[in-house]
């Protein structure tokens, strides 16, 4: 088994940094060790096969995204980015564990529909992944199904209080289902958005001429996310499920899920870099039909209310646990713009895999967060929250050797001309300046990436059974 040594770097985890060696051995960690230390009289860097210079830099677990969707049919159209295409991109930038989300559609059985997302991925991913379970149809059959997610290694379902005819449940549905996840101890992951009153107001805006993308962010109000988070997490009290709210961008959201925990409930909150950066006044509200590019659901919040700065803030007190992206990216020409002249037809979703990490490290820079945080909000707790720390997460003896050398001297100019790997025509994230760079990735011992060079191959990232999530054990 080949075996590596990281060298003369800073290794960081949740909990602290230190100066540290870190050897590899084939796709494990083997030891953490004391800077320049040798091992039964031998000097390690000349006995390793391959010795990784990482001094000034920092030593970082792997990104973890727990929320993705390569390749996902919605809205009329499928995401831009296929496993291969996504999950290369997400290694560019850091990440390399995707917990992507397997489909059951209305009308399809949950084993078939994950099944068939297997299909998709198989043999294609740069980076390990896993998957979550979307129920879009609950009934009789799906509930017993459910029962045996666990043991697929899938230990976290998504119901969706939004979308009306597509993926919607209504209340009898998620308090049925979230019986279910109380029982067999699956995580209840939660699109918390009234769906039918947003489809009202949406029909009105429309009849009155309001048809450009910002609309979107007008029709989905904040009212909608704050009273859907609340029904959540009530019927996740009364059932006893533990509630996962996805993609959080409302503050009002926030403080209800922060009630809920001061309470004793296990709810946890994740939210995005779009949330913490893109405004619904510089982005969605961009001239003419611009603002399409940033229609994603929830959507993005008034600067002028301050979300934004209430999401950091959030992610400092742990009111919000993680942060993911919701990658579901969407070109410009040929997908977006089938919502020219009515904003309800553009497919909800924006792509960001690849900069995840970069963005939440000029939260450290910008002082925003800690460094240890950073590593905990991106990698640590998502591996805690979704079953796979041991494995993944930290940088401990016997873990995956997922890991990222991190640049804090270095710069990251993002855009569609400079870095960008995903399959999109446009960059959501153009013109961002990062103070950091990521130089270098492992996934489970390989290097996939070094400095400019992409070094990895679409058939290396497996899939990884999860346990149920270790926040409740
Ligand atoms: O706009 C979004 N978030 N698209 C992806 C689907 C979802 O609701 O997570
Ligand atoms: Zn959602
Ligand atoms: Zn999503
Ligand atoms: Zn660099």
């Amino acid at each position: 088994m080949p075996t590596t040594l990281i060298t003369g770097g800073t290794v960081v985890s949740s909990t602290g940094r230190a100066e540290a060696d870190v050897l590899i051995d084939g796709e494990t960690i083997a030891a953490v060790l004391a800077p320049g230390s040798a091992l039964l009289g031998h000097d390690l860097k000349s006995s390793v096969d391959t010795v990784l210079d990482a001094a000034g830099k920092y030593v970082i677990p792997g990104g973890i995204d727990a929320h993705t969707h390569m390749q996902m049919p919605f809205g009329g159209t499928e995401a831009s980015d296929t496993f291969e295409t996504g999950t290369r991109a997400a290694a560019w930038g850091g990440t390399t564990t995707i917990v992507d989300f397997a489909i059951q559609k209305y009308g399809e059985r949950v084993m078939d529909a994950l099944q068939s997302w297997h299909e998709k991925a198989d043999g294609e991913c740069a980076i390990d992944y896993g998957f979550h379970q979307i129920i879009g149809d609950v009934n009789d059959d799906s509930l017993k199904a459910m029962e045996g997610l666990i043991g697929e290694g899938v230990s976290s379902y998504k119901m969706f209080m939004a979308y009306p005819g597509v993926f919607y449940s209504d209340d009898a549905q998620i308090y049925k289902a979230m019986r279910v996840g109380a029982d067999t101890g699956l995580m209840t992951m939660m699109h918390a958005e009234n769906g039918p009153a947003i489809d009202a107001m949406v029909a009105e805006l429309l009849a009155q001429g309001k048809t450009d993308p910002y609309y979107h962010g007008v029709a989905r109000a904040w009212q909608m996310e704050e009273e859907a988070t609340h029904r959540a997490i009530m019927l996740a009290n009364l059932t006893g499920a533990p509630l996962y709210v996805v993609h959080v961008s409302a503050k009002q959201a926030v403080a209800q899920l922060a009630a809920a925990r001061s309470n004793g409930q296990n709810v946890f909150g994740e939210t995005c870099p779009q949330y913490l950066y893109l405004s619904l006044e510089d982005q969605l509200g961009a001239p003419g039909f611009e603002g399409a590019k940033w229609v994603c659901s929830t959507p993005l919040r008034s600067k002028q209310e301050h979300h934004q700065d209430h999401m950091w803030q959030a992610l400092r007190t742990n009111e919000l646990q993680m942060v993911s992206t919701d990658h579901c990216p969407f070109c410009m020409k040929g997908q977006k713009d089938m919502g020219v002249g009515d904003f309800s037809k553009i497919p909800n979703g924006i792509g960001g895999v690849e900069h995840r990490m970069n963005l939440l490290y000029q939260g450290v820079v910008d002082g925003r967060i800690s460094l240890e945080r950073w590593v905990e909000i991106t990698s640590t707790t998502p591996a805690r929250m979704f079953g796979m720390y041991g494995r993944k997460g930290a940088i401990t003896p016997g873990a995956d050797a997922d890991v990222v050398i991190y640049d804090p001297a270095g710069h990251t100019s993002i855009g569609l001309e400079k870095t960008h790997h995903m399959n999109m025509d446009y960059s959501a994230w153009e013109g961002f300046e990062i103070d950091g760079h990521v130089d270098t990735v492992l996934s489970r011992g390989r290097v996939i990436v070094d400095g400019d060079q992409y070094l990895g191959s679409k058939t290396h990232g497996r899939f990884l059974r999860r346990d149920p999530s270790q926040y409740l054990i």
